[in-house]
């Protein structure tokens, strides 16, 4: 069975790959190296030994995306491509709006086209904004997120749910947490393009002193240690929950479905905590120097992730430090290709 995977050779979409083929899927990728790189494609094959279908294209290009479903007979889609970094968004935010919604609709016109149906949707925490409660479960009210990016989310959110429902289509939202980690083989990563904004690529390139410090952004919140608390999801185990999820849909007997889930440990870890996590697990040294609260910081977040646990059989397993620890193989799997 044919699973159309867009973004294929990002963080999540590259582990994610890695388990639908060890769980047998055929995979096809579309991903337009925008960001990401070549070699990912290669060490799949190398942690897997087989070989997605990789196309690398666009996913704007409208007539390409259509010769795809031509040529493979696809059975469902997990959309991972997106633009995702949340300060850029405020500076352009037309670019997020286009890339991450018109690759969206042109997805689901071709499903429409074809009569197709089981849609995964990447979407994340950031549609919960400042959560009046924690931990943070699936009927939580939404907020507006304050970036385009998180709009991008919680629009595209919409969009599912009208295509579900006008179509009679199988549809499944899936709202990350923090997603950190490496696989374990070190093959595979995140590759963050310049200077990281996400808290984890910023202490592991400090730990390599490619970064003098680390800015810990505010250490007066209300919590136990006056640094902001969120939820750090291992990527292995997140990308596991994608392969469950896929399943449910795919055994699904009504014709029209929208499930959401939250993918999270359940546990928050304050900035702190993450820093002294890293440190333990690597045995290296993190300089670090409080600054102000970064704009747009909310305080907590952490997921109540029991109906994932409950309906698709998934939950985190991977502790933090097993996560970090991950993260630094990577790291020094990264410095030898320089
Ligand atoms: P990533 O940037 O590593 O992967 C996205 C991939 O999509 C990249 O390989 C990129 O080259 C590709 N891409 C982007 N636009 C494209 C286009 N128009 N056509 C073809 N390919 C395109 O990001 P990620 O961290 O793996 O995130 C995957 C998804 O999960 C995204 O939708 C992101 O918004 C969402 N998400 C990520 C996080 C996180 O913290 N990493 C949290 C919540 C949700
Ligand atoms: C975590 C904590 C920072 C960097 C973002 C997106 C969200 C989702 C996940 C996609 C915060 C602190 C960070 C640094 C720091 N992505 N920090 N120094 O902000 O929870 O969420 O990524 O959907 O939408 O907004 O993640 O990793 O940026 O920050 O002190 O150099 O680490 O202030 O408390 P965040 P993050």
């Amino acid at each position: 069975m044919t699973i159309l995977v867009t973004g294929g050779l990002g963080y999540i979409g590259s582990h994610t790959v890695v388990e639908l083929l060890n769980n047998n899927f055929d995979v096809v990728i579309v991903d337009d190296l925008s960001n990401s790189e070549k070699f990912i494609l290669k060490n799949i094959e190398e942690v897997t030994g087989k070989k997605p279908v990789f196309y690398p294209f666009d996913l704007k290009r409208k007539e390409l995306l259509s010769q795809v479903f031509d040529a493979h007979e696809i059975a469902g889609c997990i959309n991972f491509a997106a633009y995702k970094a949340v300060g850029e968004s405020q500076e352009k935010p037309l670019d997020y709006y286009e890339n991450n919604l018109f690759t969206l609709i042109n997805i689901l016109q071709e499903f429409k086209r074809r009569n197709l149906s089981n849609f995964i949707f990447s979407s994340s925490c950031t549609v919960y904004g400042q959560a009046d409660e924690q931990p943070i479960d699936e009927n939580t009210p939404l907020k507006t997120p304050e970036s385009s990016y998180g709009k991008t989310k919680q629009m595209g959110e919409e969009i599912l749910k009208d295509f579900a429902t006008a179509y009679q289509k199988k549809v499944t939202l899936l709202r990350y947490f923090n997603p950190i980690g490496s696989h374990p083989s070190a093959l595979l990563g995140e590759l963050p393009l310049g200077i990281p904004n996400n808290l984890v690529p910023y202490v592991t390139q400090t730990a390599s002193k490619i970064r003098e410090k680390l800015s810990i952004w505010g250490n007066d919140y209300p919590t136990a240690d006056g640094t902001a608390i969120r939820d750090y999801i291992y990527v292995v185990d997140l990308a596991k929950a994608h392969v469950k999820a896929l399943q449910k849909l795919l055994d699904e007997t009504s014709e029209t479905v929208i499930d959401i889930y939250n993918l999270g440990t359940g546990k928050g870890s304050s900035v702190l905590e993450v820093v002294e996590a890293f440190e333990r697990a690597n045995h290296v040294e993190v300089p670090y120097q409080i600054c102000e609260r970064r704009a747009g910081d909310i305080t907590v977040a952490f997921a109540n992730a029991d109906k994932a646990e409950r309906e698709l059989g998934w939950k985190a397993e991977t502790i933090l430090e097993e996560a970090l620890r991950t993260t630094w193989e990577w790291q020094k799997y990264l410095q030898t290709r320089i």
